[in-house]
């Protein structure tokens, strides 16, 4: 039998739970294959449940070996347990108290949800549904409880015992060679964000004061050996509790604040209160094994986790389907702590390729969906970009919209009304239209709708009248599923640059509503006059990347050449020099698809070119102007009929072209920037060393007789992760003569480092060529290689389905049977992690036809297996719709 999908979840179907439960006390007696956990909840009716209507709690693989009620035995005609499911039959109409015996066994627990073991240490991960595979129970966010829990465990195996909270009490188990903890949690909470660990760890202590002068104790608990490459994700969570004070006047709430790092986590981190549990690669760093990517990565994940503390814990989710209430404002706080840490362009133009490259495919394709979903077959495949990504772009319009002053005080009266609370979006909507007096009913229409609107403009410069008319039309394209859409409220950054550079002041506006440099959007058409214009200006708009949008805007390359020059918003500067350079890429691959020579514009190559020369630019922004659109990103913006090859080829003749326009002026940039001092990971570091690796990737490009002997001496030289992985890179995927030795070596340097080695695999997977095929076949069965470890299955078999669209999508299909094989034996062991791989054929219709005849039959064979997990068949059926 075919497996079947699961039914699906509607959000105008909740309904509150019949029972509360305000209490929980968990008694986990640790052992690897037979751990047992006692549950006492104290469980009360709801005033509207009739007396006696049934309990049902939920369960996942569950075996129950005990139940109590008010502590008597219940009879087996009480009550009925599956796997997945217990009922009370009848129960008491006054409150009472259940007692739950579960048994389980971690270390056969392969999906990493629920209470599992990584390298030994016991830990759990209950986001979204994993507390069901502790023990039965009303697992839904709108549940909150008080806990209390007690852990034993082996002293040897497991000297270290953490659960939420606070620290009541510890001692040794007498006669035993076992001890325990009482960790006790004041703060009601859903089952979502309960954690314990227990191992064997090394202790990296650290302490914080609040703002109010609360002492709080720090804890990075690491494997031991580990416990130098801690200092990074250390600082990273003093500056983000600080900022969190200053900022948003947010302060922490209990003694302690615990991470843990484990190596086998199936996303970046879990935000449990008082106790994170990350995935290492979000928490080790070292010059030597770490980039600088990883650096502003642990920086940003760190702060998101600490950031969930008051968006996410103290005010969390009525119900799953409001997973953006926190996430989505969560990215964007965290967003906004980097940037004040970091570069600001530089950190809005990283985010917006983010956005573009990750959330726009997802968004005009078949797993296309409103920022709140409306149903869900698996909660587990809605942690996506359009959740993220996009829900934190919803929450930068507010801001854009109301003013930041507004915004604040908006986000005040959220954290004052709903404090201990599981709220919507509506709420949350409702404390801003309260705050700013603003009707925020249009702007919701941004939680409803999938899709991203297309802004098309068109203007006209009157000379006689001094007007400058600016006609504007917003569109959804029409997505499955969704009928018709409806006109957004966007809001739209401008600048009118006037032929000096400089951006106009203009008179009176008529058409639409314009707050200092806001154009407010909010209907399918309008036509703005801007008055008073003393010269035809060029328009700049959406400055910042005010709105998640595509800008249909035809300027003419003269106008664009202006604007990366002259614009003074650094965002749409550096956006002019990519829509030029895109341009020019659609061109060229449509003529190497004909089979023609492809000669990139002059002016391209120039305005790539004279990027190096603009020193008040600092230089990660002339790092991020000088880097091509990605192939993914160029497919998209063809659009239909994808030849990846056609793509790939073209980016390397415009490359080339500036390449060997650049020269040798390249070399002072390559040298200049990296020599001389310790390394230190701060932006401005990390900025020159990115500049110098760009120029590094072209010079290698240039034709140059040394640029070889130069690649491999960076390579050899390097003395940080940084540089070492860029020149590899350019060694393995431009397939330089020493290509091998230096993979041999970066091997044997790194061998005992598993994140450096992730590094090894995902270099080889992205590289393009028809070899790389058998070397991501052989790979996974090298060694290193390890089936179970979700950081090396996406550092090889996700990078190649999608760092590398050549390959994964050969004409041959070989690529797509590969993923498709290995979707279905990973999905056995951990479905979320194989439901992740899947996605990579989500925009598998706009290939060329041969292509997208051979992603559709690898497709139909994940679809075929039998017993599919649920995630896969969610993700599978969606895709081939
Ligand atoms: N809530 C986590 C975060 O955003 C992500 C996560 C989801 C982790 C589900 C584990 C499981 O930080
Ligand atoms: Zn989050």
């Amino acid at each position: 039998m075919r497996s079947e999908t699961a039914p699906a979840i509607r959000l105008e179907d909740y309904k509150p739970p019949l029972y509360r439960i305000d209490k929980v006390a968990l008694n986990v007696e640790l052992t690897p294959n037979a751990t047992r956990v006692t549950a006492t909840l104290q469980v009360k009716r709801q005033p509207d449940t009739a007396a006696g209507a049934s309990l049902v709690l939920d369960g996942d693989e569950l075996s129950l070996a005990g139940i109590r009620l008010n502590g008597k035995t219940l009879d087996e005609t009480a009550y009925t347990a599956t796997a997945e499911r217990l009922e009370l039959l009848s129960p008491p109409a006054e409150p009472f108290e259940l007692t739950l015996v579960t048994e389980l066994d971690p270390d056969a627990n392969t999906k990493l949800m629920g209470l599992y073991r990584s390298s030994g240490t016991y830990c759990t991960q209950c986001e979204a549904e994993g507390f069901r595979r502790i023990t039965y129970f009303l697992d839904r966010p709108d549940i909150l409880a008080v806990y209390t829990t007690r852990l034993e465990a082996s002293k040897a195996e497991c000297p270290v015992l953490l659960a939420n909270g606070n620290l009541a009490e510890a001692g040794d188990i007498e006669g035993t060679d076992r001890h325990y903890a009482i960790w006790h949690d004041p703060h009601p909470k859903p089952a979502y964000l309960f954690a314990l660990v227990a191992g064997d760890l090394a202790e990296v202590p650290d302490r914080f004061m609040t703002m109010s002068g609360k002492d709080v104790a720090l804890n990075i608990y690491v494997e031991h050996g580990k416990e130098g490459l801690c200092d990074w994700a250390m600082d990273s969570l003093k500056r983000s509790m600080r900022w969190d004070e200053e900022v948003f006047g947010r302060e922490y709430d209990l003694d302690v604040f615990n991470i843990v790092a484990v190596s086998d986590f199936n996303m970046g981190a879990m935000e449990n209160k008082g106790l994170n549990i990350f995935n290492d690669k979000y928490v080790l760093a070292d010059p030597e094994t770490a980039t600088d990517q990883d650096y502003a990565n642990i920086e940003a994940v760190i702060a998101h986790e600490y950031f969930h503390n008051w968006t996410g814990n103290r005010i969390t989710c009525r119900d799953w389907f409001q997973l953006c209430l926190k996430e989505g404002l969560t990215v964007f706080r965290d967003q906004e702590f980097s940037s004040d840490m970091r570069s600001r362009p530089a950190k809005r133009i990283a985010d917006v390729r983010l956005l573009k490259s990750h959330q726009f495919p997802e968004d005009a394709g078949p797993l296309a969906h409103p920022v709140r979903p409306r149903t869900y077959h698996e909660i587990n495949n809605f942690y996506t970009a359009t959740v993220y990504e996009k829900g934190a772009e919803v929450v930068r319009m507010l801001q854009t919209l109301l003013g930041k002053q507004a915004f604040r005080k908006g986000l005040d009266l959220y954290f004052e009304r709903h404090d201990g609370e599981a709220t919507t979006i509506e709420a949350f909507l409702a404390c801003f239209e309260e705050a700013s007096s603003t009707d925020l009913e249009q702007f919701s229409l941004w939680y409803e709708q999938a899709g991203t609107p297309v802004v098309s403009v068109e203007t006209e410069y009157d000379p006689d009248r001094k007007t400058f008319s600016v006609s504007l039309s917003q569109e959804i394209p029409p997505l499955a599923g969704q009928k018709s859409s409806k006109p957004a409220v966007i809001p739209l950054r401008f600048g009118l640059v006037g032929p000096n550079g400089e951006d106009m002041e203009t008179g009176p506006v008529e058409g639409a509503k314009v707050n200092g440099d806001v154009l407010v959007l909010d209907k399918a058409h309008q036509d703005v006059v801007f008055q008073n214009v003393a010269a035809a200006p060029v328009l700049s708009l959406l400055r910042g990347f005010s709105a998640p949008v595509r800008l249909n805007q035809p300027l003419h390359s003269k106008d664009l050449l202006f604007l990366a020059a002259q614009d003074r918003d650094p965002f749409n500067r550096w956006q002019a020099v990519q829509t030029l350079a895109m341009q020019d890429l659609v061109r060229l691959a449509g003529l190497v698809r004909e089979g023609a020579d492809g000669v990139p514009s002059e002016d391209v190559i120039g305005v790539l070119a004279s990027v190096l020369d603009e020193t008040q630019l600092d230089e990660a922004l002339r790092a991020q102007a000088l880097t091509l659109p990605s192939e993914a990103d160029i497919a998209q913006e063809i659009g239909k009929d994808v030849n990846p090859d056609a793509i790939h080829a073209a980016r390397e003749i415009l490359r080339r072209a500036v390449a060997t326009r650049l020269g040798p002026s390249l070399l002072p940039f390559i040298s200049g920037n990296s020599a001389g001092g310790s390394y230190s990971p701060d932006a401005q570091a990390a900025g020159k060393r990115a500049l110098a690796n760009r120029c590094l990737h072209y010079y290698a490009a240039s034709g140059a007789d040394d640029a070889a002997d130069l690649v491999w001496s960076r390579f050899t030289s390097a003395d940080n992760m940084t540089d070492r992985l860029a020149a590899l890179t350019l060694l393995v995927h431009d397939h330089m003569p020493r290509e091998d030795e230096a993979l041999a070596a970066y091997r044997k340097r790194h061998t005992d480092s598993s994140l450096a080695m992730d590094k090894w695999f995902m270099t080889q997977a992205m590289a393009p060529g028809d070899q790389t095929l058998e070397r991501v076949k052989a790979l996974m069965s090298d060694p290193s290689y390890d089936a179970g470890n979700p950081n090396r299955v996406r550092s090889l078999l996700q990078s190649f389905a999608t760092g590398n669209p050549t390959q994964f999508a050969r004409a041959d299909g070989a690529g797509f049977e590969l993923v498709a094989e290995s979707v279905l034996e990973i999905d056995k062991r951990n479905p979320q992690v194989a439901s992740r791989l899947l996605t990579s054929f989500r925009s598998w219709r706009a290939l060329d036809p041969q292509r997208s005849a051979l992603a559709e039959s690898a497709l139909l064979r994940v679809s075929a297996c039998e017993n599919l997990s649920r995630d896969s068949r969610d993700i599978v059926d969606r895709t081939l719709q």
